[in-house]
């Protein structure tokens, strides 16, 4: 079964139209090189509230393994996702947000300054990914290649503990 994935890109600008997002197109496009699924995407104010519910909605629906965000990790007052996904997550899952973080030193030292935190809530694994088409494509790269064992952890499949 091949995974199936949200992408939710985080910006003011694009969500009134004024920038386009390449963010959440670029991360699509290495999904689907790999031969997986890209469900549902949509572009989202950096508001805290709206993105909780998104984020709650889009994982209890049951057609999701993995949700992607892009953009909102950083410093910036407006700059939210990480709280946003840490309020409806159930389980964190720092060790993917700590291999994106210490890959990405090698390529910036403002990797320092991603607040990005990944978790689970059901079934489903929420990672943040940085805004920029570049550096969130890069991050996708650390992940990807760990992520059909999480998700056949997360499955509950019997057969997942072999694989380890
Ligand atoms: N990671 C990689 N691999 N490449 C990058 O260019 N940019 C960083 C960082 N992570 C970057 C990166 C920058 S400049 C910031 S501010 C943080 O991610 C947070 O980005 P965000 O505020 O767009 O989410």
């Amino acid at each position: 079964m091949p995974l199936r994935f949200g992408i939710l890109t985080v910006s003011d600008r694009s969500s009134r139209g004024e920038r386009a997002d390449a963010s959440g197109p670029a991360l699509g496009g290495l999904i689907r090189s790999r031969g997986w699924e890209v469900v549902r995407t949509s572009i989202l104010p950096d508001d805290e509230a709206a993105l909780r519910e998104t984020l709650s909605a889009w994982a209890d629906r049951g057609d999701l393994d993995v949700i992607l965000t892009t953009g909102g990790t950083g410093f910036a007052s407006r700059d939210v996702t990480p709280e946003a996904t840490r309020a409806v997550v159930e389980r964190l899952a720092p060790g993917l947000t700590e291999a994106m973080r210490a890959a990405s030193l090698q390529v910036t030292p403002h990797a320092m300054l991603s607040r990005a935190a990944a978790g689970i809530r059901g079934g489903v694994l929420i990672v943040n990914l940085p805004g920029s088409p570049k550096a969130a494509v890069e991050n996708l790269q650390v992940i990807l290649p760990v992520l059909p064992h999480a998700v056949q952890l997360l499955s509950g499949d019997p057969d997942a503990e072999m694989g380890h």
